[in-house]
């Protein structure tokens, strides 16, 4: 069975195929992101209208492409061999979801497939359930993909991590889950590009303080790290305003002083302990909650998902401290993409979920997990 994906809910526009099979184990046959962040870089964080206007050119080439890529029978009806649609319908921009979602439904009703709506969290996840790639992407000096060599086993701990999110959750099958606790506040993925901006580096702030803190000495600011009430929650505005009034104090300026000045007054390396200092604590906040909920649930696996965990600081610190064996899915697969949504898609046709009306399907901005 194969299953069209597709995504839109931020500023990628991305389609993919997911064939899953008897076994449930399922190969990524093609995976086509278009993004529109170098529109976005300038301004320093996504621009909601620019984001839609974006998807609605990309849109049509991202899904064909990723139809033609996949299908074997390269000649005839494509679509004769994609057995439904999967479609993010939330969490996201509202302008940005409505072009994937209105796509989804054209498509499913002219080519009359099946059409299942998928929450962009829940789908994250199952970027870690891919275990083969089409040997033609691999192929491709540029679409290297490395994945699992195996599926993630239930119970199953998922730390979700990316611009939008930070969430814990316990999966005891699949649509079968705990949340057990989330951001009170900023996603750790929007306090990086935060962060970022303050210190003058480039967006996406996750990867450009990475890159930064490799100079810089993540002991040098102790910066606070929030206690929440809730065993398994975070928060991310304490930390993130803590480095707004250090920069302040650095620079002998007042707390009324403008953040975006700030950045011309730090030294380099000022900037690299800052983003070192920030990047360590930010990081040890989830994967401290990830080893408690591990220790208290005992899982079989443990997964990461999201924009965030493409980290390799998470990455690192994980590996040391979780005592199983984790199995990290492709970076191009970790941030937005397509492949995670039709996967998620492959599960709900293959365990016979309820499907969505595609004369009916709305979005729902606000979509929690
Ligand atoms: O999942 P994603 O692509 O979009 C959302 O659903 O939010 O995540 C985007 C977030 C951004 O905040 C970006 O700074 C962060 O993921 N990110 C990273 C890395 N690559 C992207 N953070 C840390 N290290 C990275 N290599
Ligand atoms: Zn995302």
């Amino acid at each position: 069975m194969r299953i069209l994906g597709i995504e839109s809910s931020c500023d990628e526009t991305a389609a993919a195929v997911v064939e899953i099979d008897d076994k449930l184990e399922c190969a990524l046959l093609s995976n086509v992101v278009a993004s529109s962040m170098d529109l976005h870089m300038q301004y320093g964080g996504v621009v909601p209208e620019i984001a839609a206007r974006s998807h609605i050119e990309s849109i049509t080439p991202v899904i064909d492409q990723a139809v033609r890529d996949a299908t074997l029978q390269k000649r005839g009806d494509p679509w004769s061999e994609i057995d439904g649609i999967a479609v993010t319908y939330g969490a996201g921009l509202g302008g940005s979801l409505l072009i994937g979602v209105l796509a989804a439904r054209t498509l499913a009703i002219t080519n009359n497939k099946p059409l299942y709506a998928i929450n962009h969290v829940e789908g994250h996840v199952y970027a870690n359930f891919i275990t083969s790639v089409n040997p033609s992407l691999q192929d491709s000096v540029l679409q290297k993909y490395t994945v699992p060599k195996s599926q993630p086993e239930f119970p199953m701990l998922a730390l979700i991590v990316s611009g939008g999110h930070s969430q814990l959750a316990l999966f005891r099958d699949h649509f079968d889950y705990t949340l057990l606790g989330q951001t009170q506040d900023d996603a750790i993925g929007e306090a990086f590009d935060k962060v970022a901006k303050l210190l003058g580096l480039p967006y996406p702030g996750g990867p450009s303080i990475g890159q930064k803190a490799k100079q810089g000495d993540p002991e040098k600011y102790p910066l606070p790290k929030a206690k929440m009430p809730g065993k398994y929650d975070f928060s991310f505005s304490g930390p993130k305003t803590a480095v707004l009034r250090l920069a302040q104090q650095i620079c002998g300026k007042s707390y009324d002083f403008p953040s975006s000045r700030l950045s011309g007054l730090l030294k380099e390396s000022q900037k690299a302990d800052i983003a070192a200092s920030f990047q360590r604590i930010a990081i040890e906040t989830v994967v401290d909650k990830t080893l408690r909920a591990y220790e208290e649930f005992r899982p079989d696996s443990v997964v990461i998902a999201g924009g965030v965990a493409a980290s390799p600081e998470l990455r690192r610190q994980l590996s040391e401290k979780i005592p199983l064996p984790i199995e990290y899915p492709d970076i191009k697969l970790c941030t937005d993409n397509g492949a995670m949504i039709a996967t998620l898609g492959c599960y709900k046709a293959k365990l016979k979920q309820p499907l969505s009306d595609p004369y009916r399907l709305g979005i729902v901005p606000n979509l929690s997990m």
